[in-house]
């Protein structure tokens, strides 16, 4: 069933579980991602980024995934990913989206309070959440990319006045999470996290969870992370997948055929993160 973020963050917070956040560009991302969610009878939110968007046509994508969390036997909402600007805000809303991030954290304090503010005013209209996040992850995402140099921790206090400054519904942390895969092992900045929680009654969204070893991850549920990205570890199992499956089949051109082991592969991993996350049996 379609429903909006808020339900599925605030149900997470109140039993100490995360829900997946899992990118789509794709028919079979989606199919992947909504049968995981089905076969652990967990909550699920299926995102699009500005960049799909394009991509895959404002006019189909929505559509594409609404339809399959229609049909769907968990609660499923769809998710605007880094909203770049209004603009893609109220197209996201226009085609059914029930969740929206406004991703301004790269401008000044002031900025990302005056777009967030805008866009809640607009949404919370309709009764769709909001995310917004502070402070800026290192990586690469769509195509903004962050050297580690210029990443920046969210500060705690600041995070407080954020909330209470632009009234959203989700704050998305930067506490040593990059875009991406990381060329270390990841370290968390869980003092950090703790402040953070102890300063913020919103529920907390972790965006670069590809590749952040599973102890991280539920260190990080356990500290009060309600929402965690997923995109970079789907994508690659898709492609991997593929690659794998040409090796063997290098005549193969039914596209069905190609992507079927491609889809069992997504499936696996988003299956294997919802276990981490402890949302399996919370639909
Ligand atoms: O918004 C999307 C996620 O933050 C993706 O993160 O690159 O670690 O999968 P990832
Ligand atoms: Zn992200």
């Amino acid at each position: 069933m379609l429903v909006t973020s808020k339900e599925l963050l605030l149900d997470a917070q109140k039993h100490g579980y995360a829900v997946g956040a899992f990118n789509t560009n794709n028919l079979e991302i989606t199919h992947a991602i909504i049968k995981a969610a089905e076969a652990k009878k967990a909550p699920v939110l299926v995102q699009i980024s500005a960049g799909a968007l394009k991509y895959a046509g404002a006019d189909f994508l929505p559509m594409i995934v609404a339809q399959a969390a229609r049909l769907a036997s968990v609660p499923v909402a769809i998710h605007l990913d880094h909203g770049p600007d209004f603009k893609t805000v109220m197209l996201s809303l226009q085609k059914g989206f029930t969740s929206i991030m406004r991703d301004a954290s790269s401008l000044p304090y002031e900025g990302n309070v005056a777009e967030v503010r805008k866009v809640v005013e607009a949404c919370h209209a309709l009764g769709i959440p909001v995310e917004a996040e502070i402070g800026k992850l290192g990586g690469a995402e769509e195509h903004v990319v962050v050297s580690d140099r210029d990443a920046t921790m969210s500060d705690p206090d600041e995070c407080a006045r954020f909330v209470e400054d632009a009234g959203f519904d989700f704050l998305a942390v930067a506490i040593g999470n990059a875009h991406g895969f990381y060329k270390g092992e990841p370290k968390l900045d869980f003092t950090r996290l703790e402040e953070i929680r102890s300063k913020v009654s919103v529920p907390l969204v972790l965006h670069g969870a590809s590749g952040i070893p599973d102890h991280q991850i539920t260190r990080a549920v356990g500290l009060g992370i309600c929402k965690i990205n997923i995109d970079t570890e789907v994508r690659n199992a898709m492609i991997r997948a593929i690659q794998a499956y040409m090796a063997e089949n290098p005549d193969q051109i039914d596209p069905r055929k190609v992507f079927k082991p491609a889809i069992a592969a997504m499936q696996a991993v988003v299956e294997q993160k919802i276990e981490i996350f402890k949302s399996a049996g919370r639909a």
